[in-house]
């Protein structure tokens, strides 16, 4: 939830102008993460920072700042620090005082963004309150600048860095967050615990190392406790000696340094970037970049330098193209996601299948007492679309869950669980948590995630890259059909070296080969998918029918339909349909029902009867060599016919089509859907 975005030029001369034209653009390309208000922190003059901030999406927040008259654009600086961020409202409606960056007092001296939630902001409110502090804003981020101020006017010596470590181990929560303060100019420091962060370096000349090395600031890990004390004593605080710094390019050159939410934002500008850990502090001081460390790992593993990876990320990816929206843009490209997905893992010649990631773990899944799946929303449908062939070719019991739920129930986990965390982002605090809760059980850890570095990536012992590429629309499509074929290629793996069972991985490896073109068919229904939803757009209710292999697929439409376009939209396990359901139908109410040549094909045609039977004219998704079932409707999509285990991801589509234009035609914002947001951080 959120996004945090900021600029340092040290020594790069860049106009007023050039910086906010950056800052917003950094924005726009995280609006996905939050996008009920915005706003941006820069100097004014030598010694006064100007904060901008407004209700509603980055383009308010543009006018408002290219609307103002009293902003010299032209001033030129040859060291600056802008901050800005996108909100997803937690604390306090979305509001111009409610948004980011936040402040310390009248006077902007310390100016803060922040994803993520503080679970002890009241206590830490109630402190500063006492100490004659009032709060402008109902947020919980407030208080973080309030006491980096009192904690600066308590020992003025400290450097900003200090004062944002001190004041970082007393915040519990979640939160990334970016700081920049009037006493310190030209610098920034920036810690993460829970939400992501990274920093990107651009330099003129190639950088002379690939690693940064990590400074340890306190040689035990006790936190301080400033607000019981209501001073710093106690407070073991190690000035950091700097002749161990180390700077990875040539000193004194102008460098350009970014800190973002995700790299969607950072990759128009460099491909050098800094995954930031938990606990990690980055300061920014005369254009030099440390990282600093508040906590050893538990198990001593701890690392001397921090890695700067090269991001593989082109910058066409993230552009919306001749797409109206990114999520259009999202289920076309699916043709090509799904190649992506299956490049360089199997060969379709001699049907073997490689997954890098897990290789090493294969043995000891195979000894493990059960499989659990855990995930969110349209990743847990992925979940439950591959649960039964996940069963027929490991032969494992496979329990699946929703993350929150999971953690609701204290789910008993043993060492010899393998625990898969199904995630797009690789951050959702929910799926994130039961990782967590699962891997201090000592269960083997398996991240299936499409963002490399994620936390869900990091912290997982193997996993597999999904690699269908950015997704930036909120509404998740691209990813839910390679989140399915990367855990039937699991499936496929983990039964290699079962002879009975090769005529049916054969047959499923040769259905995932033709799968892009068949892909490339459905998407060829789009404008007869348009047609129906000019038909179905103005109605209250839309209720989706399938079972087996296609129950997911309905859950799945239900819900984009219910984030798109607002309307009520419910999948039903066609068996379930005589046990309630039943009694919403008639001729008024609108049903689509999945049916496909499968095992369960006589089931779902006695659903369909019987809904036919009270009345209701439902559209049908059907294969298009079945004669048979194509006579029940006017209104037939028709998809080819596959493996029975990859049907879904085929009958998926028109789904994602259909909410895609219905979401057009009730003129509902198709990449943003209200309160909602891409990545959600908090639990
Ligand atoms: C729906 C959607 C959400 C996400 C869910 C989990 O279109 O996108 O339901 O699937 O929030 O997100 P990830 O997969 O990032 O963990």
């Amino acid at each position: 939830m959120c996004g945090i975005f900021a600029y340092l030029n040290y020594l790069e001369p860049k106009s007023r102008r050039e910086i906010l034209e950056l800052l917003i653009k950094g924005l726009q390309r995280l609006e996905y993460r939050g996008y009920d208000s915005s706003g941006v922190a820069f100097d004014q003059n030598e010694s006064n920072i100007e904060i901008i901030r407004c209700k509603g999406k980055v383009q308010a927040l543009a006018d408002t700042i290219w609307n103002r008259d009293d902003i010299d654009l032209d001033h030129q600086y040859q060291i600056h620090v802008g901050i800005a961020h996108t909100r997803w409202a937690t604390h306090g409606a979305p509001s111009d005082l409610n948004s980011h960056p936040q402040r310390s007092d009248d006077n902007n001296e310390f100016v803060v963004v922040h994803n993520g939630i503080l679970t002890n902001y009241k206590d830490i409110k109630k402190f500063l309150e006492k100490k004659n502090y009032t709060f402008e804003s109902e947020t919980d981020t407030e208080v973080i600048v309030k006491l980096i101020k009192h904690l600066h006017e308590t020992h003025p010596k400290m450097k900003f860095r200090e004062l944002v470590e001190q004041v970082s181990q007393q915040l519990e929560g979640a939160f990334a967050i970016v700081l920049k303060s009037k006493h310190f100019p030209g610098e920034c420091v920036a810690t993460r615990r829970g939400s992501p962060l990274l920093v990107g370096i651009k330099t003129k000349t190639n950088l002379v190392s690939d690693h940064i090395p990590i400074i340890y600031s306190n040689k035990d890990t006790h936190r301080s406790n400033l607000m019981k004390t209501n001073s710093l004593v106690g407070a073991k605080l190690a000035r950091s000696n700097s002749t161990t710094e180390f700077v990875p390019y040539d000193e004194g050159k102008v460098v350009e340094y970014l800190f973002a939410s995700d790299a969607s934002a950072i990759i128009e500008h460099t491909n050098r970037v800094i995954f930031l850990e938990d606990y990690d502090v980055a300061s920014i001081e005369d254009g030099r970049l440390t990282i600093h460390r508040i906590k050893r790992n538990l198990d001593g593993g701890d690392s001397l330098t921090r890695e700067i990876m090269t991001l593989k990320m082109e910058i066409q990816q993230i552009m919306k193209g001749n797409y109206s929206s990114f999520m259009q843009k999202e289920i076309f490209e699916q043709p090509e996601s799904v190649i992506n997905t299956m490049r360089g893992r199997i060969n379709f010649d001699n049907e073997t299948i490689v997954l890098g990631g897990i290789k090493e773990f294969i043995p000891e899944i195979k000894r493990c007492r059960r499989l659990l799946l855990i995930g969110c929303g349209t990743s847990y449908h992925s979940i439950i679309a591959t649960r039964q062939i996940l069963e027929e070719l490991t032969e494992l019991p496979v329990m699946i869950e929703l993350a929150s739920d999971f953690l609701d129930r204290n789910t008993p986990i043993f060492r010899d669980d393998v625990c898969f965390f199904v995630s797009q982002s690789g951050e959702t605090a929910d799926t994130l948590m039961a990782l967590r809760y699962c891997k201090q059980r000592s269960a083997l850890i398996v991240g299936i995630t499409n963002t490399v570095g994620s936390s869900i990536c990091r912290e997982s012992h193997c996993g597999v890259h999904i690699n269908a590429g950015p997704e930036i629309g909120v509404a998740s499509t691209k990813a839910y059909t390679s989140q399915v074929i990367s855990l039937v290629m699991f499936a496929l793996v983990m039964s290699e070296d079962r002879i009975s069972m090769r005529p049916r991985r054969s047959e499923i490896i040769q259905g995932l080969k033709k799968l892009p073109e068949q892909i490339k068919q459905v998407l060829n229904l789009d404008q007869q998918v348009l047609e129906m939803s000019k038909e179905l757009y103005q109605q209250k209710s839309l209720l989706l029918m399938g079972r087996g292999w296609n129950y997911s697929t309905v859950l799945e439409g239900a819900l984009k339909i219910k984030e798109l376009t607002y309307m009520h939209s419910e999948g039903i396990l066609a068996g379930e349909l005589k046990h309630g359901p039943l009694a919403l139908i008639d001729d008024r109410m609108p049903v689509l029902t999945v049916v496909t040549r499968d095992s369960v094909y006589p089931k779902c045609m006695n659903a369909l009867q019987q809904v036919m039977a009270r009345g209701a004219h439902p559209i049908l998704i059907a294969e298009e060599d079945d004669l048979e079932t194509q006579k029940y409707s006017k209104r037939v999509l028709l998809i080819p016919h596959t493996v029975d285990c990859l049907q879904g991801i085929l009958s998926v589509i028109p789904m994602q089509l259909l909410s895609y234009h219905i979401a057009v035609l009730k003129k509902c914002d198709v990449d943003c859907p209200r309160n909602l947001a891409k990545s959600v951080t908090v639990e």
